[in-house]
Order: structure tokens, then sequence, then C-alpha cells
């Protein structure tokens, strides 16, 4: 197994950390996967558990998003500083599109993660992770951090004027590509960003069926069942 492919599985396992799903296990002795929107992400743990909560898997989301591709970017600073790879390997090429990969792999574990399809908790009829916001927000932050800011910014602001958590995920999904591409980012970069907007807004249909219902909960609101 080459190196890159070890990478893209460790960006994967990182994704996969269910933070949402462990912290209230922890705190509430709850699955938060039958509550509120049955999601593991950290709106969701807001609005079953509180603010506090909320904002802990919130952070931790983005950090273990960060730390896969700080794994990619360390790995081959070393690797290039004590000559591990092959002569010949362009490096400059290979990094951002295995960084890519491993944001793609990371956003995918946090959706699908291994711990929650194979562990003690695992119900084929619940979900098996979040909505992939916050972990995109990390992959974004540690591939362009002005991109990550700007998109951060659009996402607090819409946010303030809405006060519904999954209009401003789509949105800034949506600004994600827009300001990839329109700030001229390197093309693995805006294909990563083009890619994190489609898996966002695939993740919220159900969200967006609440939304044209005129029935999706905003901020501050106590949703007990789970759809
Ligand atoms: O970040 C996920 C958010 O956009 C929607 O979460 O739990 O309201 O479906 P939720």
């Amino acid at each position: 197994v080459g190196l890159n492919t070890l990478l893209l599985i460790a960006a994967y396992l990182f994704g996969s950390i269910p933070t949402g799903y462990w912290v209230t296990y922890h705190l509430k002795n709850i699955d938060i996967r039958h509550y509120g929107s049955g999601s593991t992400g950290a709106t969701n743990v807001l609005r079953v558990v509180g603010k506090g909560a909320g904002l802990f898997v919130l952070c931790a989301d983005v950090c273990k998003a960060i730390a896969a591709i700080s794994l990619v970017r360390g790995v081959y600073y070393l690797g290039d500083l004590y000559h591990l790879f092959p002569p010949g390997i362009d490096l400059d090429i290979w990094k951002p599109w295995i960084m890519t990969l491993a944001g793609l792999a990371a956003l995918f574990g946090h959706s699908n993660s291994l711990w929650l399809i194979l562990g003690p908790g695992r119900d084929p009829n619940l979900a098996n992770g979040g909505k992939a916001v916050a972990s995109s927000l990390g992959v974004l932050l540690a591939l362009s951090w002005q991109v990550g800011l700007a998109t951060l910014g659009i996402f607090i602001t819409i946010i303030a004027l809405s006060r519904i958590v999954s209009l401003s995920s789509m949105l800034s999904a949506i600004a994600i590509s827009v300001l990839m591409i329109g700030t001229h980012q390197p093309l693995p970069f805006c294909l990563f960003a083009i890619a994190a907007t489609a898996y966002v807004l695939i993740r919220h249909r159900a969200n967006i069926d609440r939304l044209l219902d005129g029935t999706e909960p905003r901020l501050g609101q106590q949703v007990q069942a789970s759809d």
C-alpha cells in the first residue's frame, strides 16, 4: 500500500471520528441519531444538548478535518526534507492533489463514520454521521485559510439574519465554489470546492424539503423527535 493511500485512509479515519455521537452519549446517555434531525453534527447537538456541547462538537469537527489535511502537509514536508519520495516525483504537483483527496475522504468519513457503521451503536436505519458542514470548513481552512474565513463570515452573517442553520450551510457551501474559483485557487482546490458544494447540498435533501414546507426549525427551537 502506497504512502498516499495510507494518507487517504488516515483522512477518512479522522473524518470518521463521531464527535457528536460520543459527546451526546457521554453527556446525556442518549443516541443523538434518535433526536432532532437525526444528524450527529454540531447543529443537532446544539439543538438536543445545548450551546456548550454544540460549540465543542463544531470545533472538534473543524479540527479533525484540519488534522487530516495537516497530516498530508506534514508527511510531504518531511518526505521532501529527508528525500523519502522516489526521485523525479514533483511534490508541488502531487501535494495539492493528495490534500484535496484527503479533504474529500475526511468529508466522506464524517458522513459515513466507520465507528458508527461498524461500532456497537451500528444501526442501518440511522444516520452514520453528519452533513459535512463543519468538516468542509476545516478542510477549507487548511487548504486556503482566506477562503475558509470568508466562508465562515458568510455562514455567520446568514445565520444572524435567518436563524436557520441549514440555509446558512447550503448558501455557504455554494459560496465555497464561488470563492475558490473567483480567487483563482489551484485547480485541485477548486475541484474540492465544487465537490464539497455538491456533497453538502445532497446531504441537506431533508432540510430542503422542510425549508420548502416551512417546517425547518430555527435556532433555539427545540425538536425532540427524530425525523
Ligand atoms: O450543519 C448541519 C446543518 O446545516 C443542518 O443540521 O441538524 O439542522 O439537519 P440539521
